[in-house]
């Protein structure tokens, strides 16, 4: 099955301080997005890949993302002014004969080679899978004026990560319909959820962080200096 990713990596990344923009800030010497697109690539299962990237901003990704670390990408978009919407310009690009798509956040650079594996499986044979978290905190729903409004069970209720992976068709009429029925997700799964088509839950990483916030920094230097160390012990 051919597997096309695409990485919307194309936020201001305004939450995180600096005036270096999020997709290139250095995580131990190698910027964010890189890392991302390096872990993508560790995988033998995405075969064709798809950056979403600030307007503007595409030859600096070539030059600072993709160039030093010898990697290379299908296409190389500009995005749009949701994630939403960076998705959709990134699936306009897809190959017409290309079997699965893999969406994948730019910042998430630890996902692993067996999540990925996992994920693709499971979207096979079901047609879309997310990789999700089940939640420790107990979470409330919240009414606009900041009461709570209900406590849903915590036992039923999981965190959605990415990769979420889907058949081609799907994710194209999801993001079809949703376009022209003016409905905004923050995910891609919910898009497909509309639409009636049941989505797999795959079991997923705590470390796969999204790196949304100068807290998350510390928190990736943390995961990287345990990966380091596991690296040690195991050579
Ligand atoms: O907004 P959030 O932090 O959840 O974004 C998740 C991913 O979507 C990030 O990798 C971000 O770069 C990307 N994104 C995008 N286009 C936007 C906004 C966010 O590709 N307009």
């Amino acid at each position: 099955m051919h597997v096309t990713a695409i990485v919307p990596a194309a936020g201001g990344g305004t939450r995180v301080a600096g005036l270096v923009p999020k997709q290139y800030l250095p995580l131990a010497g190698i910027p964010l997005l890189a890392r991302t697109l390096l872990a993508l690539q560790a995988s033998r299962r995405v075969d064709s890949l798809i950056l979403v990237v600030p307007p503007g901003h595409e030859e600096r990704c070539r030059a600072e993302i993709l160039a030093p670390f010898g990697l290379t990408t299908d296409e190389v978009v500009p995005g749009g002014e949701d994630r939403q919407a960076s998705v959709y310009a990134g699936l306009l690009r897809t190959s017409p004969s290309t079997d699965l798509i893999l969406v994948h956040d730019g910042a998430r650079p630890f996902i692993t080679p067996p999540v990925i594996q996992a994920v693709v499986d499971a979207a096979a044979e079901a047609g879309a899978a997310v990789v999700a978290m089940p939640v420790t905190d107990t979470i409330k729903l919240a009414r606009p004026d900041g009461w709570v409004a209900e406590t849903p069970e915590r036992g039923r209720l999981w965190a959605a990560q990415t990769p979420q992976v889907f058949h081609a068709g799907l994710l194209r009429e999801a993001h079809i319909r949703a376009q022209a029925e003016g409905f905004r997700s923050t995910d891609d799964s919910a898009l497909v959820e509309r639409l009636g088509h049941p989505v797999r839950l795959v079991p997923g990483l705590a470390e796969n962080l999204k790196i949304t916030t100068t807290a998350d920094l510390a928190l990736a230097d943390q995961i990287l200096r345990a990966r380091d160390r596991g690296t040690e012990s195991a050579g």
